[in-house]
């Protein structure tokens, strides 16, 4: 690993997903832990709101594009998490360190592009959970040399927002699909648990938490037994019961299909994004 005891963490954009990665660090114990993290937006309000919401010894929080060049140049790392479309002006107002780290949270832009600005860099795709410290995030980089470098690091970095995962860079679109657009396809199973429920005479109010509680504990199963989820399925179904009538319904609709035809849809959108 090449990095100093005391380095400092730049993050250029310290909006929703920023805030959730310097959050989830503030949480978490590793080493070597960084002795700084400068947060930059673009806006007083934001930073003033940024200032309450990390209250931490080693946060600082600055705005404007000044402000954005003074915390790069004080940068052994950067976390890049603007939106995708204004990372050129970002990163070309706010230069970075000869040899310093990049880590970009923006969806579409690959490591190739990103290597204009810095040699090392690791692309991160992370999702909203992040935010509660249940987020998945799935981790490339721009080359073996930068990986051998900085990768421990970056995954003690990335891992504290749920779960980080190292994939190769030719996967991230998949993987935008998987983990970008994946929850919002589980809130969709989610609101269908719901309606069943109310349908047949439960309070939304029940129905919404009991749902919710139904997809942390089975995702919970499939974590700590590790075992395929046909498997773990296969229990629950008894014969001639409740269970196995119901999924044949699910399957005579083609659900299974459908949501994995919804990665793959959101999978190739997210790769003709690129080509433009
Ligand atoms: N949200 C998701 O579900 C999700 C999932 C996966 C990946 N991502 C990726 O995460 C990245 C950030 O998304 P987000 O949802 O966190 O966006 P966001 O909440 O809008 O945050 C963007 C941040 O950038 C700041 N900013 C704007 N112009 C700036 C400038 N010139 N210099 C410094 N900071 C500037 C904004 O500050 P002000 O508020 O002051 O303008 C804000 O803090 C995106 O690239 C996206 O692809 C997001």
């Amino acid at each position: 690993m090449s990095i100093k005891e005391n380095y400092t963490i730049t993050v250029l954009g310290c909006g929703v997903m920023g805030t959730a990665v310097v959050s989830a660090i503030l949480n978490a114990e590793f080493s070597p832990y960084p002795s700084k993290i400068i947060c930059c937006t673009s806006r007083e309000e934001s930073a003033l709101n940024l200032k309450k919401k990390l209250n931490h010894e080693i946060i600082e929080v600055s705005y404007g594009s000044e402000a954005n060049s003074k915390a790069a140049k004080k940068a052994d790392i950067v976390i890049l998490a603007c939106k995708p479309y204004m990372y050129e002006t970002v990163l070309s107002q706010a230069p970075i360190n000869n040899g310093s780290l990049l880590i970009s949270l923006l969806a579409g832009v690959t490591t190739k592009e990103l290597q204009k600005y810095s040699v090392n860099v690791a692309k991160v795709m992370t999702n909203t959970p992040a935010q509660y410290g249940c987020g998945t995030a799935m981790v490339s980089f721009s080359d073996p040399e930068a990986e051998e470098k900085y990768g421990d690091l970056v995954m003690k970095l990335i891992n504290p927002v749920g779960l980080a995962m190292k994939i190769p860079e030719k996967n991230m679109d998949a993987a935008t699909a998987l983990v970008g657009s994946g929850p919002a396809f589980c809130l969709l199973m989610m609101e269908s648990l719901i309606d069943g429920g109310v349908r047949m005479g439960i309070p939304f109010a029940v129905a919404k938490d009991a749902a919710a509680k139904v997809m942390e504990g089975t995702a919970k199963m499939v974590l700590e037994t590790g075992d395929h989820p046909a498997a773990l399925k296969s229990k629950v179904c008894t014969p001639g019961g409740t269970t196995i009538g119901g999924l044949l319904k699910l399957e005579d609709a083609g659900v299974r299909g459908s949501i994995a035809r919804a990665v793959e849809e959101a999978a190739n959108i997210s790769a003709s994004f690129a080509k433009k």
